[in-house]
């Protein structure tokens, strides 16, 4: 099949390679795509997030099959754009992305279909919002409704400051439509993880569990950024517990979008908070594969996602193989000096050509052609190192290893990553 992958970030480079692995792939293309992914799919400029453009791009290319990687193309409607036109669509429409694009969509769906998550208030206007966080004590959890590129959600020490988000969000527009209502909800304690499902909207199927690590910084301090490395599996997650996902919040949740009518073929996130008592808390759906961890799961996923994908679109997931991993995988992200806030672009980056050792896959995130055509840093999260092995502490040895073998100015990284499951 003729395949095209929406998006240019280290999570479209995964899924690229995925599909690049897979036997129902006979071309591969990508809108926009970056230097890396250059190396395997045909890329393509254009916007994903609109709709018509994607159509027609996908037309012209006589594409089969189409996964959007990220979620603001799925919230824009490219999804049903396409399946409009015909195609294949690995992603939600617009009414199913609205479990990630709307935060009070999503708290209001799980309070109704009885999925576990915390207690909550959806507030529009200051007066609301100081009831809300007058009934709660610290650490007050404030969060915008809408996308905000990771930086709408904020954890506040003093009723204070979180007043002072709220203002900023209702009164300044700091995130502009995104931040019109808010959520202000029951802070919950726990180890927070990753669970990434495919679904056609009938059977769910996990893909490997996940960790990954925000905080910039070692020993999971500093600011809170997309993610700064991740592996799979997570040691200890076992079947007992991912039955307890799938019956008290995968299937919940499909059995909901039913309820409301809403098709779903795509990816369901669940971000999941695993309190103290064992006892699962969702902390909020995407509807995309996460990044950095779909560096680390698709890698170490033991069937052929390509043929997944297919069979999902169809409508057959229930039928493809679902074959435990083999070995796990272990990512670090190499980011930009200054990463979550302000950092500079347009360095070279040394060390891409080399041959690297078989265990070793690179993603690409923000880079791009300069005009000399060398690979120069672009964005906050430049790299993704993922190195294969049989235990954790072998893929730690040699992705950290390896990362010294590939350098640009001001890069940072993470020296801990898995570290604290071993
Ligand atoms: N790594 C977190 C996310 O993808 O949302």
């Amino acid at each position: 099949m003729r395949i095209m992958v929406l998006g240019g970030g280290g999570r479209e480079h995964a899924i690229v390679h995925a599909f690049s692995r897979s036997k129902v792939t006979t071309k591969l293309h990508c809108c926009p795509g970056n230097p890396g992914i250059a190396k395997l799919a045909a890329c393509h400029a254009g916007n994903p997030s609109d709709p018509f453009q994607m159509t027609a791009l996908c037309k012209r290319l006589d594409i089969d099959l189409v996964f959007i990687g990220p979620e603001a193309p799925l919230v824009a409607g490219t999804a049903d754009a396409l399946r409009d036109a015909g195609i294949l669509v690995m992603g939600p429409g617009k009414l199913g992305a609205q479990l990630e694009g709307s935060k009070v969509f999503s708290k209001n769906f799980m309070k109704k279909h009885g999925i576990p998550t915390s207690s909550f208030d959806c507030c529009q206007t200051i007066e609301e919002c100081a009831a809300a966080i007058g009934k709660r004590s610290a650490p007050y959890v404030v969060k915008a409704d809408g996308l905000a590129a990771g930086k709408g959600a904020f954890l506040l020490d003093t009723k204070e400051e979180a007043m002072t988000v709220c203002s900023m969000m209702l009164d300044d527009m700091i995130l502009g439509a995104a931040g019109k209502k808010i959520i202000i909800e029951d802070f919950v304690e726990g180890q927070e993880m990753t669970i990434l499902a495919i679904t056609d909207g009938e059977t769910v199927r996990i893909l490997p569990s996940s960790q990954d690590h925000k905080r910039a910084l070692d020993g999971d301090k500093g600011s809170n950024t997309g993610g700064m490395g991740a592996y799979s599996p997570v040691p200890w997650v076992d079947d007992a517990f991912l039955k307890k996902v799938e019956d008290t919040i995968l299937m919940p949740t499909l059995e909901g979008l039913k309820k409301e009518g809403i098709p779903f073929c795509g990816v369901i996130y669940a971000g999941i908070m695993i309190k103290p008592d064992g006892s699962l808390s969702v902390l909020e759906y995407n509807v995309r594969l996460g990044d950095p961890e779909a560096q680390v799961v698709l890698p170490v996923f033991g069937g052929d996602f390509g043929e997944a994908v297919f069979a999902c679109c169809k409508g057959d997931l229930a039928k493809v193989e679902w074959p435990a991993p083999e070995c796990v995988a272990l990512g670090v992200v190499m980011a930009s000096g200054g990463y979550p806030e302000t950092y500079q672009k347009g360095f070279p980056i040394r060390g891409l050509d080399q041959p690297m050792p078989d265990n070793i896959l690179i993603f690409h995130a923000g880079t791009r052609f300069d005009a000399q055509g060398q690979v120069v840093t672009a964005g906050g999260r430049v790299l993704g190192v993922t190195a294969l092995a049989e235990t954790l502490p072998q893929a730690f040895h040699s992705v950290y290893q390896t990362i010294d073998r590939i350098q640009f100015q001001n890069r940072i990284l993470r020296s801990d990553i898995s570290k604290r499951v071993w």
